[in-house]
């Protein structure tokens, strides 16, 4: 199935200089960059984007986090793209991360994690309309 989904390079993956090392990944899989932008994300949009989690303790502290600077925010598309960069990014924790994947290999700690990924077909759909307009996704020609 082809599907889209974002990816949100968190403020410290910025910070620490791995933009190009996360896209590079997604470009050497195969999936196609359909909507691309830096950002500083504002509360009102973290707020809706982590709308399930305002009662968890680290709620707080997850909003200076994502504040603390800017983010890069894609959407990739490409045949089962969803469950493909869940494997991609590694566990939400870094400690149970596998090698290999962004997580596994660039952090340490489940609070500065690098990456955003969505976690379903209908979480990405959700967050993508939320993280982009109509207009900042292309479609272009691509290869299946
Ligand atoms: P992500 O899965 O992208 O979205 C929810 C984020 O909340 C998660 O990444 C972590 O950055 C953060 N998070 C989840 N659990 C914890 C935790 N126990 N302590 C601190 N941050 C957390």
């Amino acid at each position: 199935v082809r599907e889209r989904t974002l990816v949100a390079i968190k403020p410290d993956g910025v910070q620490r200089r791995l933009i190009g090392q996360v896209i590079k990944r997604f470009e050497q899989r195969g999936f196609q960059l359909v909507g691309l932008k830096m950002l500083q994300v504002s509360e009102e949009l973290l707020s809706q984007h982590y709308a399930s989690l305002h009662r968890k303790p680290f709620y707080p502290s997850l909003l200076r986090y994502m504040t603390s600077g800017p983010v890069v925010a894609m959407v990739w598309e490409g045949h089962n793209v969803v469950k493909s960069t869940r494997l991609l990014v590694g566990n939400t924790n870094p400690a149970e991360a596998d090698p290999g994947t962004l997580r596994g290999d660039f952090s340490i700690h489940i609070s500065r994690n690098i990456v955003h990924a969505s976690d379903s077909p209908e979480v990405a759909q959700k967050e993508i309309s939320l993280w982009f307009q109509r207009s900042e996704l292309i479609d272009w020609e691509c290869c299946d």
